[in-house]
C-alpha cells in the first residue's frame, strides 16, 4: 500500500479578495427612501435606493469628515451628509453642492467623489462589486466598474420558488470556506433521529475536475444522505437524479440537482464582513413542490437546520482559534480545502505577475473518504 501523505500544515491568512462582487444584503430588506448599514471585506457601505427602485452603494464616511452617510438625509436621488450638508449623487459618488461654498468661491465641486461602488440585485441580494484598492491616498474618484454581471442562480424553467437563509459565523472567510467544502463532518454535525445518524458512515468516491477559478465535483447521482435528493426522490426515479457541485473563487459554492424536468439549484456565499467574521447566505431555487405549500417549508427547515448546526459548530470552533492553531489538512477529505488555499495563491499570483492563473489542479482526479 503506497505511504500517505502526511498531513498538510496550513496557516489561515485574513486575506479577502478584492476584484469580485460580495452578498451584501437580503433585497427585501433594503426599502425606498431608507438607509441601510452593511459591511463588506471591512469596508462600511451605506446602502439603499433611489427613486425608481434602483440599489446604490456608498462608503459609510463622507469625504469630508468622515460623518456617515447613514446618518445623513436621502431623498431618492441625492444623499447628503447631516454634519455640514454636502450633497452627493448615490451612483456615481460625485458631489453636487457644497453649501458653505460662496458665489465668488470657485471650487470644482465635482471633483469630490464620496466612494461608490457598483451595485446590482440579483436573485433576493443586493449584490456590491469591491474592486481592487486604489492607490493610498489618492482620493475617490467614479466608481470601478465591475467586469461582469453579479453571480446568479441557474435556472432552468421560467415558474420557480426562490428562497433565503442566512447565519454570521465568528470566523475568518477561510474558515467559514473549508468549513462549507468539508466532507467529513456531516456525520458529527449534521446528525438527528430523523435525518441520519452517525451509525450511517460509509465510504464515498467522488470524482472532481478543474473548472475556471474552482472545481467541480463531476454530475453524479447524489448522496443519499443529501436534503433535496431525499425529496426528489418522491417524484423521480433514483437513478435519473444528478448533482453537481461547483466552488468557484472568492466564495461561490453552487448545487444544481436535475430529475427530468424537475430541478433544484443553490447559490451559497461565504462573505467576508471582518477578518475574523463571515456570513454564510444560502439562496435556493426550485420547480418541484411548487403548488404544495407544505414542502417549500419543510426544505427551508431543513436546510435552517443544517445552516444553524454548522453556524453553532463555528462559533464553538472560534474558541479555539483564538490561540492561533496551525490547521492540518488532510487526504482525501480535506483535498478540496487544500484546493481552496492553493487556488487563492494561484489568484492572487496571477494578479501580481500579469499571467494567466496557474490551475492547481492537473486534471480530473477521484476522492476517497468515509462519511
Ligand atoms: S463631514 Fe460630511 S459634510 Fe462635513
Ligand atoms: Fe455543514
Amino acid at each position: 500500500m503506497p505511504d500517505l501523505d502526511p498531513p498538510q500544515r496550513q496557516a489561515t491568512d485574513t486575506l479577502m479578495l478584492t476584484g469580485f462582487w460580495y452578498r451584501a444584503l437580503p433585497a427585501d430588506r433594503v426599502h425606498l427612501n431608507q438607509l441601510h448599514k452593511a459591511t463588506l471585506l471591512e469596508i462600511p457601505l451605506v446602502i439603499g435606493r433611489d427613486r425608481a427602485n434602483q440599489p446604490f452603494a456608498l462608503r459609510d464616511s463622507c469625504p469630508h469628515r468622515g460623518m456617515p452617510l447613514n446618518c445623513g438625509h436621502f431623498d431618492g436621488e441625492n444623499l447628503e451628509c447631516g454634519y455640514h450638508g454636502w450633497q452627493f449623487d448615490v451612483h456615481d459618488g460625485q458631489c453636487q453642492l457644497i453649501p458653505s461654498l460662496t458665489t465668488d468661491q470657485k471650487m470644482r465641486v465635482d471633483r469630490i467623489y464620496a466612494g461608490s461602488y457598483p451595485c446590482e440585485e440579483q436573485d433576493n441580494f443586493i449584490w456590491v462589486y469591491i474592486p481592487d484598492p486604489a492607490p493610498a491616498g489618492a482620493g475617490f474618484g467614479p466608481p470601478a466598474e465591475a467586469c461582469e454581471p453579479a453571480p446568479a442562480i441557474e435556472k432552468f424553467t421560467s415558474k420557480f420558488k426562490l428562497a433565503y437563509l442566512q447565519a454570521e459565523m465568528p470566523v475568518s472567510i477561510d474558515h467559514g470556506i473549508i468549513g462549507l467544502m468539508d466532507p467529513a463532518h456531516g456525520p458529527f454535525v449534521h446528525q438527528a433521529w430523523w435525518w441520519r445518524t452517525r451509525h450511517s458512515i460509509h465510504e464515498k468516491a467522488k470524482n472532481f475536475e478543474p473548472i475556471p477559478n474552482g472545481f467541480r465535483m463531476s454530475a453524479h447521482t447524489p448522496s443519499s444522505n443529501s436534503a433535496p435528493y431525499k425529496l426528489l426522490r418522491l417524484y423521480a426515479d433514483a437513478d435519473s437524479i444528478t448533482t453537481t457541485i461547483d466552488f468557484v473563487l472568492p466564495n461561490i459554492r453552487t448545487e444544481t440537482i436535475r430529475a427530468g424536468k424537475y430541478w433544484f439549484s443553490s447559490l451559497t456565499t461565504v462573505t467576508p464582513i471582518t477578518r475574523s467574521h463571515c456570513r454564510i447566505d444560502v439562496v435556493a431555487a426550485w420547480n418541484l413542490f411548487r403548488w404544495v405549500p407544505f414542502v417549500p417549508d419543510l426544505l427551508k427547515f431543513v436546510f435552517a437546520k443544517f445552516v444553524e448546526q454548522d453556524r453553532r459548530t463555528m462559533e464553538l470552533q472560534a474558541e479555539g482559534l483564538k490561540y492561533n492553531p496551525h490547521l492540518m489538512l488532510i487526504d482525501d477529505a480535506d483535498r478540496p480545502a487544500k484546493w481552496y488555499f492553493q487556488l487563492k495563491a494561484a489568484h492572487l499570483e496571477a494578479k501580481r505577475t500579469g499571467q494567466p492563473m496557474k490551475h492547481p489542479m492537473a486534471g480530473p482526479v477521484m476522492l476517497k473518504w468515509r462519511s
